[in-house]
């Protein structure tokens, strides 16, 4: 395993930025940023991504051999009335970092998501499938993609779905915090798709990273492109609701939630759409990189133990 390379990582702060920082010390030094005004339990640059000559000074300054960005702007209700903020972030940012990780000889690795995809019908959606976006920050991931692809000459995108991580704000953890005093609850479930664990964006991303090896930069020419990485299985927002209450009681859980009851989409109104078949194929993962992640489930036990810990 290559061991002296040294890696810029964004959004360290966030669900999968703090994953990330943990195991990619395996592969090199970390050098993690934060946007302006954060505040992180370490060294850190700050980086504001809205900032065209922030990036630059710092890419140049660091002189990584691969950069992560896991950073983005995802209020995904927010994102409607806060475009440019959203466009800066998203779409022109991930574009600035690939054509700097190109001049540099850096290979990106950048993120993105399912809400690209216009979420009819119910087919596994490969990375070939025509895109769509239902909200603006569906649009500007999207925007950000075609940046990096454009710029990006050792570049690897990951469209990820339905994440959460032992910090920040996710499903799991609303779920967990209005059960404590709610007896009811009312969960969408009619929207399809597959829960990821923050960690397993963290370990594939190492593991592929550790793969290039020595040669990184030629390696991330040969495999540039999109890559689907979502937990395997699916299951809707209402069964994943089910599933996180029976396996935090069996971790002693004590809720006031006895019941919960599936609804549509068409019930819960949101400023942003969201897409009905959120379902990605993986395939493509699994035959450049022999990678396949663990099933939700499985996945969600593993957290469990660990959500429950940092909520106490
Ligand atoms: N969360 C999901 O369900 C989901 C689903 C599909 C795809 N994804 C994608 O997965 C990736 C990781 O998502 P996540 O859940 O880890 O997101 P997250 O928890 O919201 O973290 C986002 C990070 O970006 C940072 N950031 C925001 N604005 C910034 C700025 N102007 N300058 C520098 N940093 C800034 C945030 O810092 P602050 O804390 O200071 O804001 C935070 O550290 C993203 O690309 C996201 O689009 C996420």
């Amino acid at each position: 395993m290559a061991s002296a390379k040294k890696i810029l990582l964004t959004g360290v702060t966030g669900q999968v930025g703090t994953e990330l920082y943990a195991v990619l010390q395996n592969i090199g030094e970390v050098v993690p940023t934060i946007a302006p005004g954060e505040k992180f339990a370490g060294a850190a640059l700050t980086m504001d991504l809205c900032d065209p000559n922030a990036i630059t000074r710092v890419v140049h300054e660091v002189k990584p051999d691969i950069i992560v960005n896991p950073a983005a702007y995802t209020a995904v209700d927010k994102a409607e009335t806060d475009r440019e903020l959203t466009t800066a972030i998203n779409s022109a940012a991930p574009g600035i970092l690939a054509q700097l990780a190109h001049q540099t000889k850096a290979t990106l690795i950048h993120y993105s998501t399912d809400y690209v995809y216009p979420g009819q019908g119910e087919c596994r959606y490969t990375e070939e499938s025509a895109t769509g976006p239902l909200n603006h920050y569906g649009a500007s991931k999207l925007e950000g993609d075609q940046a990096v692809m454009a710029n990006g000459e050792s570049c690897l995108i990951f469209r990820t779905s339905w994440v959460y991580g032992i910090i920040g704000n996710n499903f799991v953890k609303t779920m967990l915090k209005l059960g404590k005093d709610r007896p009811t609850l009312k969960v969408i479930n009619d929207q399809i798709g597959a829960p990821t664990f923050a960690r397993t964006l963290a370990d594939i991303t190492a593991m592929i990273l550790a793969q290039g090896g020595r040669d990184l930069y030629h390696y991330g020419k040969t495999h540039r492109g999109v890559y689907h990485l979502v937990n395997g299985g699916e299951t809707s927002w209402w069964q994943f609701a089910c599933k996180i209450f029976e396996l935090a009681r069996l971790h002693g859980y004590e809720g006031a939630v006895q019941e919960v009851l599936p609804i549509s989409t068409a019930e819960y109104p949101t400023p942003a759409k969201r897409p009905h078949n959120s379902r990605l194929n993986c395939d493509k993962l699994g035959e450049h990189f022999g990678l396949r992640p663990s099933h939700w489930e499985a996945a969600l036990a593993w957290a469990m133990p660990q959500i429950l810990r940092q909520m106490s």
